[in-house]
């Protein structure tokens, strides 16, 4: 190797700009409307999800450590959280969202443990509380990807968790095209090692029916990366 091999190495600024480019450039408000209009079908009550399972599994929580759940949902992954004891921030830019997950917070009899906030990540997030771990389960959307990561590091005191949309195994291989998902994993694993962290990356793979009664019983398989981190101790802005 030669002695200057490692200086020719991007830093972070080139994998935001990278970030940024695979980005489709929605209006803010529309896509709020969009994500309101959609939790009418983001039902989670009673529904085995295989995807929120295998997360769960990985994600390493110590008993009733608190989590900050951005861009939460209808609350797929955060009425489990609290169902197994953790106290739970639920932040999200839909109150749509927000109203379906305190709906089943209220039947599960977990709403105590439970605080909600109507915020985007776009938004100034400094006056919420801090967790001992942050998570954005399959809601990292948007186009800063350094805003992101900081505010994520912000809110979490031991760790940090993301998903990602997993490889699209016809486009593994191909130049980057709009179906060759890997590429943004790739970004973000390499961004974070270019600020100093030490992301550990895993996969969640599952089959799920394609349509409820199918008669031929179709399974897509679907992929998603599990990304987790150790934030910085110079936890940054909010
Ligand atoms: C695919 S859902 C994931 C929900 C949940 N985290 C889960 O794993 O089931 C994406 C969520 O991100 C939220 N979202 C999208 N863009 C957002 C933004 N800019 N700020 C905050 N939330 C956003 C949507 O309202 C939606 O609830």
């Amino acid at each position: 190797m030669k002695d200057n091999d490692a200086r020719h190495l991007p830093g972070p600024e080139y994998w935001c700009g990278e970030f940024r480019a695979g980005y489709d450039h929605s209006d803010l408000e529309a896509s709020r409307d969009d994500w309101d209009k959609r939790s009418v079908n983001f039902v989670h009550k009673g529904r085995k999800e295989d995807y929120v399972e295998y997360f769960l599994k990985r994600l390493p929580l110590c008993e009733a450590e608190s989590v900050f759940d951005m861009a939460c949902g209808a609350g797929a992954v955060t009425i489990p959280l609290a169902k197994a004891g953790h106290p739970v921030i639920a932040v999200d830019f839909s109150q749509g969202m927000l109203d379906a997950l305190l709906e089943y917070a209220a039947e599960e009899g977990v709403d105590a443990l439970i605080q909600t906030h109507r915020r985007a990540w776009q938004d100034d997030l400094t006056d919420l509380p801090v967790a001992d771990v942050a998570i954005s389960s399959r809601s990292l959307i948007l186009d800063d990807l350094a805003d992101a990561i900081a505010k994520l590091e912000s809110k979490a005191r031991r760790l940090c968790v993301i998903t990602l949309p997993g490889p699209d195994r016809k486009h593994m291989g191909e130049p980057r095209t709009s179906g060759y998902r890997i590429q943004t994993t790739a970004i973000v694993m390499n961004y974070l090692m270019s600020l100093g962290r030490l992301p550990k990356l895993d996969y969640i793979e599952y089959a799920h029916i394609l349509h409820a009664g199918d008669p031929n019983d179709t399974r897509r398989r679907s992929t998603w990366c599990y990304i987790e981190w150790a934030p910085s101790k110079d936890r940054g802005r909010g």
